[in-house]
């Protein structure tokens, strides 16, 4: 089974090529942790599967985000006991292969490895996003890697990763709990005139935080900073403070096309 959970669609087209591969379910835990929210008398966090669970997802600072950290915790696995990672990043996972790794002896899972590729960067209320070009050259560079450490978790073997470990990121990674503390918050998102109040927003938000509200999205305070609002809106209405002033938007859809205005 592929779980993925995905703010830009990086982590969706990486899951994507792994279940193709592998041949396993694909699940969104974008849908399952939206669904758990807006629903929670229906039980939705038990799976069960003879061949190992897969996580995919994008690294937010250096580390699992912790909305997959707390999917995880909170659900509950039958079958296989085994757990394979792969992260997509804008430059390095950092810690994340340790802290996954802590996180299976945890629920009890028997950690496969994690294995990442650096994608287009999608933080846009910190970074600066990559122009369509570049954007495209590093989701083909990115493609290769995803098949082989498929064809790895198709057969059963450990996977490796690559972009972890550098010495920066693992000192990056001590900052995470003051990254959440400090600057995963909503106050900064702003809708413009532009909005057409066409509720795409509201839809995608993985963790039900925004609602529309006189035409316009309104934030609810437990944002997770996944950028899926501000990045997808068709018409460029969101902003995050100055950050995103001018900045071209990065989202990849399902069928794996860049959004282009
Ligand atoms: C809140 C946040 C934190 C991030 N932290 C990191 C990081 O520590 N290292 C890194 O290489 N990329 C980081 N990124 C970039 C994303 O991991 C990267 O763009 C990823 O491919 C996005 O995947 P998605 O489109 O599935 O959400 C961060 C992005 C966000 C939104």
């Amino acid at each position: 089974m592929v779980f993925y959970f995905t703010g830009t669609g990086n982590s969706r087209y990486a899951a994507s090529i792994i279940s193709r591969i592998t041949g396993d379910e694909l699940v969104s835990m974008n849908e399952v942790i939206r669904q758990r929210i807006t629903d929670p008398y229906v039980a939705r966090y038990a799976f069960s599967s003879d061949r190992p669970y897969v996580f995919v997802s994008p690294t937010h600072c250096w580390h699992l985000p912790r909305v997959v950290e707390q999917f995880i915790r909170d659900s509950r696995f039958t079958g296989s006991r085994q757990a394979y990672f792969y992260l997509t990043c804008g430059d390095s996972t950092g810690d994340a292969a340790r802290g996954a790794q802590e996180l299976c002896r945890e629920v009890e899972l028997e950690f496969m490895g994690l294995s990442s590729s650096v994608m287009p960067e999608n933080y846009i209320a910190l970074f600066t996003v990559p122009s369509l070009d570049d954007a495209q050259g590093m989701i083909r560079a990115a493609t290769a890697p995803i098949e082989s450490a498929a064809r790895l978790i198709d057969i059963g073997k450990p996977i490796e990763d690559t972009n972890g470990g550098s010495p920066l990121g693992v000192l990056g990674s001590r900052f995470n709990p003051l990254f959440y503390k400090l600057f995963v918050k909503d106050k900064k998102f702003r809708a413009s005139d532009a909005c057409t109040a066409c509720g795409l927003c509201e839809r995608l938000c993985p963790v039900a935080n925004i609602s529309l509200e006189e035409g316009r999205p309104r934030w609810h305070g437990h944002c997770v900073h996944c950028m899926a609002c501000i990045s997808a809106c068709p018409q460029n209405a969101i902003e995050y403070g100055l950050n995103s002033k001018g900045q071209r938007r990065y989202y990849l859809s399902a069928e794996g096309r860049q959004k282009e205005g």
